[in-house]
């Protein structure tokens, strides 16, 4: 591994949003994790509270990290805060509210950038603005970093690697088929009610609303969103809609187009609820439970009960219920001629927190620690996927950081 160091930077990462729930599990990731410390690897945390930030390095017992005081809207200490890193984590959400000009500011600065962010219609908004100029000053912005969207973005890009290998084809479609045990943040509840509430459903219902221009297929069933249940002979289960698809499929897509995947490339995902009369039955309830909640939570009134009784920002699953928690990712993919492909991607541990904790931290450190190794090598740059941008020595990471990401799991 090389220690990929260029300007000097007062920080190699900089951890924004560490006061949040997800941003303090990310430094104590930071502060436990072998490679930080073995590499020298020098790294601070940022927000808006000096006080909090203390606090939370002093509870995680990292004396040695920075603390960069910056308020999200201060597009001056956003600036500075780019200028002195090499890689920005940011954990700081709703993104939509909060991380317009901390990206804005790591483009003009070339400053790697990744996030947890689900917000599709907030992404699109910065692809339009900078990927052009990302591109040009090889910076890496890379969103949907966490349990949205790296499963997926992985799978898919370990099936068509898979069917490379195997069989010299392409994937012309890959399924997959996730079961998940975890809860629910204030901060990803916030975001979510934050995006309906900003008008954008038709936005976020746009299949390829995060595609490259011209690069829309002409097959549209194929990329329709699932809203029914299906008995699927590949998984040999029943599986309904999955509530994350509607951003994951998005970011699939982008990476299609920018990997060149198959033309007419298909890409779905679902709920696995299992076999049998029960599991049909579960995913006949879920479907049509999934569709009335989407439709009643575009309702403002509805919207505002139910904001009444989520969790606030902040707060979050208890410490054993994060600990209990676990995902996994069955896919499938098809060649044109036939060949198949199977695998999976797993983790122990709440999705929303743990996974998307390692997922996050393990991105940031490819972008800090293996620049010359990643994707079309050090200059690359652009709005980027995880599978785009980091393809896989992320892969490698995460393996090594304990995850499953397989091809040809014994039983599936
Ligand atoms: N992709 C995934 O799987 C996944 C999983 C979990 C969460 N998420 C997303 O990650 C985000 C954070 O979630 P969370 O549960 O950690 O939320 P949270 O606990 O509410 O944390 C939000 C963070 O944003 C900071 N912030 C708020 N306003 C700010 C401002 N004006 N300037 C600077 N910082 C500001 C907060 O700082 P203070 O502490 O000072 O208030 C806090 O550090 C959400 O958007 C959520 O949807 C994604």
């Amino acid at each position: 591994m090389t220690t990929s160091k260029t300007a000097p930077k007062q920080y190699d990462a900089v951890l924004y949003g560490a006061s949040g729930f997800v941003g303090r599990q990310t430094v104590d990731y930071f502060a436990k994790h072998a490679e930080v410390a073995s590499s020298g690897l020098s790294w601070a945390l940022a927000g808006r509270s000096k006080d909090k930030l203390e606090a939370v390095r002093k509870a995680s017992g990292a004396q040695q990290a920075g603390i960069v005081v910056a308020e999200a809207h201060d597009a001056a200490a956003m600036d500075t805060l780019a200028r002195n890193a090499r890689v920005v984590l940011s954990t700081a959400g709703p993104f939509a509210l909060y991380g317009s000009e901390l990206v804005a500011a790591c483009v003009r600065n070339g400053t790697h950038y990744v996030d947890i962010t689900g917000e599709t219609p907030w992404v699109k908004g910065l692809i339009d603005q900078h990927h052009v100029a990302a591109q040009r000053k090889g910076a890496r912005i890379i969103p949907f970093c966490g349990f949205d969207s790296i499963p997926s973005d992985l799978s898919a890009h370990l099936a068509n690697a898979a069917m490379q290998e195997r069989y010299g084809e392409d994937c012309v479609e890959t399924k997959v088929a996730f079961s998940i045990r975890g809860g629910f943040n204030g901060g990803t509840l916030a975001s979510l009610f934050n995006m309906l509430a900003s008008g954008q459903s038709d936005a976020m219902a746009d299949p390829f609303l995060l595609n490259p221009s011209g690069t829309r297929p002409t097959t549209a069933p194929a990329h329709a969103d699932p809203i029914g249940p299906r008995r699927d002979t590949d998984f040999g289960a029943w599986l309904g809609p999955f509530m994350m698809s509607t951003i994951n499929t998005r970011v699939v897509r982008r990476s299609a187009a920018l990997l060149g995947y198959a033309p007419g490339y298909a890409y779905q995902e679902y709920l696995r609820l299992g076999k049998g009369p029960v599991a049909a039955l579960a995913a006949t309830s879920l479907s049509v439970g999934s569709f009335t909640s989407q439709a009643a939570l575009r309702l403002g009134p509805i919207r505002q009960l139910a904001q009444k009784f989520a969790p606030p920002p902040g707060a979050g699953p208890s410490e054993a219920s994060m600990d209990g928690g676990s995902f996994r990712a069955l896919w499938v993919g098809h060649s044109a001629s036939g060949k198949m492909v199977r695998g999976m991607v797993a983790d122990k541990g709440d999705p929303g927190n743990r996974a998307t904790t390692k997922m996050l931290c393990e991105s940031a450190l490819a972008l800090a620690l293996q620049l010359d190794e990643l994707p079309g090598g050090r200059k690359h740059g652009g709005l980027l996927t995880p599978a785009s941008g980091l393809g896989d020595v992320l892969v490698q990471r995460l393996r090594a950081a304990g995850m499953t990401l397989q091809v040809d799991p014994e039983k599936t």
